[in-house]
């Protein structure tokens, strides 16, 4: 099996918690991270929260082999730290995976325009794939502290797919240098597509895409949030919420079904995620079954459900790996 997770929103909506449910659940050969460290993925364990910007949010499953895509880039210290953290013996990183270097980071630290008015993360991203396009970036096989981790992502994939391989997709959809609200966007295209393509996966390969929602849509940084409400009242609701890599407060505001379509028509999910339900509706707060969320909460996923015209299978209903309803046998995804 070949899932793929996406978000179908402007980033953190929870990919980090569903893929590490995932992993743990069903125990995959092989996880594979795309994007680069722009992106933080954060995995709660037991109150303490994990945050992952070079390897995937696998860590759950021990036995799961973490990769990282040869589209994606990464930070040299970054991605071994994380090895060290979460990855000891099972950790590789493809050959023509980009290396963002300090230069790259000062050069978007410096750029005005950039930090000012896209409200860029500044962690040198977009300038390393300036310097990939005119063919000038090194990558991870010029690096000899990264030898040892060196190896074919794509044909790992091949080998280990009927074993259960996870593509993490970062950001999300309206983030996309393609599809999303350019120029407030992100550096690469988020989508299903984007994120196969940087994997060296071809769609067909594919056999689940998730697309992930959150119950509220937020936004850090510049550009369109339909809807956006007041600070203070996204504080009073309770979705407050800080960056994982920048700190920011991020922007709020209710959940968009019309974002959610668009979504689903650039990504062609075969089932999504919506996580954070409880942040809505608090009386779903730690439910791991279906039957136990509050009626007005089923009735709300239902009506997500028929307008989408895709099954949603995971709901989330807390931080935690296992604070998930899973409903993908009943839907017949499983
Ligand atoms: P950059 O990709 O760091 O240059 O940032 C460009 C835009 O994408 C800014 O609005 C950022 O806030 C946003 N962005 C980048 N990465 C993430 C992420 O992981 N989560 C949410 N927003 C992000
Ligand atoms: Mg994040």
């Amino acid at each position: 099996m070949l899932y793929v997770v996406v978000d179908g929103f402007f980033g953190d909506t929870g990919k980090g918690k569903v893929v590490s449910y995932l992993a743990a659940a069903d125990r995959p050969a092989l996880c594979v991270r795309t994007g680069a460290p722009n992106a933080g993925h954060t995995v709660m364990i037991n109150g303490v929260a994990h945050v992952l910007r070079a390897l995937p949010a696998c860590f759950t499953h021990h036995e799961a082999r973490l990769a990282v895509a040869p589209g994606a880039l990464i930070r040299v210290d970054i991605f071994l730290d994380e090895v060290n953290k979460y990855g000891r013996g099972k950790s590789h990183v493809d050959y023509n995976t980009g290396v963002i270097e300090d230069r790259h980071v000062s050069a978007e630290l410096e750029d005005e325009y950039l930090m000012r008015v896209i409200g860029s993360t500044g962690q040198g991203v977009g300038a390393a794939v300036v310097d990939r396009v005119l063919r000038r970036l090194r990558l991870a096989r010029d690096f000899d502290v990264l030898k040892p981790y060196l190896a074919d992502v794509p044909s790992l994939v091949h080998e280990l797919k009927d074993r259960g391989v996870i593509i993490e997709g970062t950001q999300g959809t309206f983030l996309s240098l393609y599809h999303g609200t350019y120029p407030y966007v992100t550096s690469r295209d988020v989508t299903a597509s984007g994120v196969l393509s940087e994997a060296g996966v071809g769609p067909k390969a594919a056999d689940e895409i998730v697309l992930v929602f959150k119950a509220y849509v937020t936004r850090v940084g510049g550009g369109p949030l339909p809807g956006e409400l007041p600070p203070e009242e996204v504080e009073r609701r309770g979705w407050a919420e800080r960056g994982a890599v920048t700190g920011r407060q991020r922007r709020a505001a209710p959940f968009n079904i019309d974002l959610a379509k668009r979504a689903v028509l650039l990504n062609t999910p075969t089932q999504i995620a919506i996580t954070k339900v409880d942040a809505i509706f608090r009386e779903a707060a730690g439910k791991a079954r279906w039957g136990d969320l509050p009626p007005e909460a089923r009735r709300w996923i239902d009506e997500i459900e028929s307008q989408l015209g895709v099954p949603v299978t995971l709901i989330g209903t807390g931080p935690e790996p296992w604070h998930v309803i899973d409903l993908r046998r009943e839907k017949g995804r499983l």
